[in-house]
């Protein structure tokens, strides 16, 4: 971490909750599910679909996840309601994955099995190291009884072939993006051109073995190796998809919408926004150099 990456998260702490607020928005719909609505409407108005998450993890009690899981079942409901080109990604902490293993899939496979019955997609978000066995586990285990829920895996794990060699046998429908928890040296890759290398191996073997891929980056050297795997290999245009975060690289979204691609937009919203931003802000001090950079309008 450079000095200014240690001032950064030095100084976080101090920054008034009303400036992060300025940052955040712009990466979050807001506090409530009207919020993300508006936003989602607006995203499909525009050509793209989205996939929307609901702020919070690591929940530590029982009823924080069945809430969790009550609110999702809304989210995928009111979905169907408005008839929102939209799916739902959910966070394995905040049902339950720090309590109990089988609460945790319980509740994941109550929000798959609405989704199904909705005609809808669940996408298994994936966080740090710790939990990164068992939510493949739980992964695996729905994918038996269901084809409407996906795995993410991070470039940046040493793990991540492996994982893949075995996930691309069930023709697993993956998201693939970098990875954005701090890892040690020996679990995750820690040069970023070799990170931006693994991403094409991986993506190049998902593909080649006819796995849907939700192609999840904003770095257009890897947006680039993309495009020649996918032209290399003549794929239809509904066999991959891009995804990019709200508020990020809005250009390069618009590039690929209007070349014909199908971009999802992922779109967090929920009161627990402060949390997550400190959070993300601590876990990665070059998204907080974004923050800092957007506060003070340096370019
Ligand atoms: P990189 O970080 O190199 O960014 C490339 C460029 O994009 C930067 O130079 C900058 O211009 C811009 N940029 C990126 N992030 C920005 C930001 N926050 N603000 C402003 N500009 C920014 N991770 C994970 O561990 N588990 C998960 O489940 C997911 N899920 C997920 C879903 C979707 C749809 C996306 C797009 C990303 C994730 N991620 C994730 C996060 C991912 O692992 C990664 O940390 C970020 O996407 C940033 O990596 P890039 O590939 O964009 O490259």
């Amino acid at each position: 971490m450079n000095l200014f990456n240690k001032l950064v998260v030095f100084i976080l702490p101090i920054v008034p909750k009303v400036i992060i607020h300025m940052f955040a928005k712009r990466y979050i719909a807001g506090p409530s599910l009207q919020d993300a609505i508006s936003t989602v409407r607006q995203l499909n108005v525009n050509g793209m679909c989205a996939t929307m998450d609901i702020l919070g993890e690591s929940a530590t009690k029982k009823e924080e996840t069945i809430n969790a899981m009550d609110e999702y079942h809304n989210v995928l409901e009111t979905i169907r309601a408005e008839n929102l080109d939209c799916n739902i990604s959910i966070k394995p902490t905040q049902l339950g994955m720090k309590i109990n293993e089988e609460l945790c899939y319980n509740n994941i496979k109550k929000i798959v099995e609405k989704a199904r019955n909705l005609n809808n997609f669940v996408r298994i978000d994936m966080e740090d190291s710790q939990v990164t066995s068992d939510t493949i586990e739980i992964f695996r285990r729905l994918q038996k009884d269901y084809d409407n829920v996906g795995i993410v895996i991070q470039a940046y794990l040493r793990r991540s072939v492996t994982d893949v060699n075995c996930l691309i046998e069930t023709k697993t429908n993956f998201r693939l993006c970098k990875g954005i928890y701090i890892e040690p040296r020996e679990i995750a890759y820690k040069d970023p051109q070799i990170v931006n290398k693994n991403f094409s191996y991986l993506l190049e073997k998902m593909l080649q073995n006819g796995c849907y891929v939700g192609i999840a980056t904003h770095d257009e050297r890897i947006v680039w190796e993309a495009l020649r795997i996918i032209d290399e290999l003549q794929l239809e245009r509904n066999s991959y998809e891009f995804q990019m975060l709200l508020g990020v690289a809005e250009d390069l979204r618009k590039i690929l919408v209007d070349s014909g691609h199908k971009v999802r937009v992922y779109v967090p919203f929920g009161e627990k926004w402060h949390a997550y931003s400190m959070r993300r802000l601590k876990e990665n001090p070059r998204i907080a150099t974004y923050i800092l950079k957007a506060i003070f309008g340096i370019r």
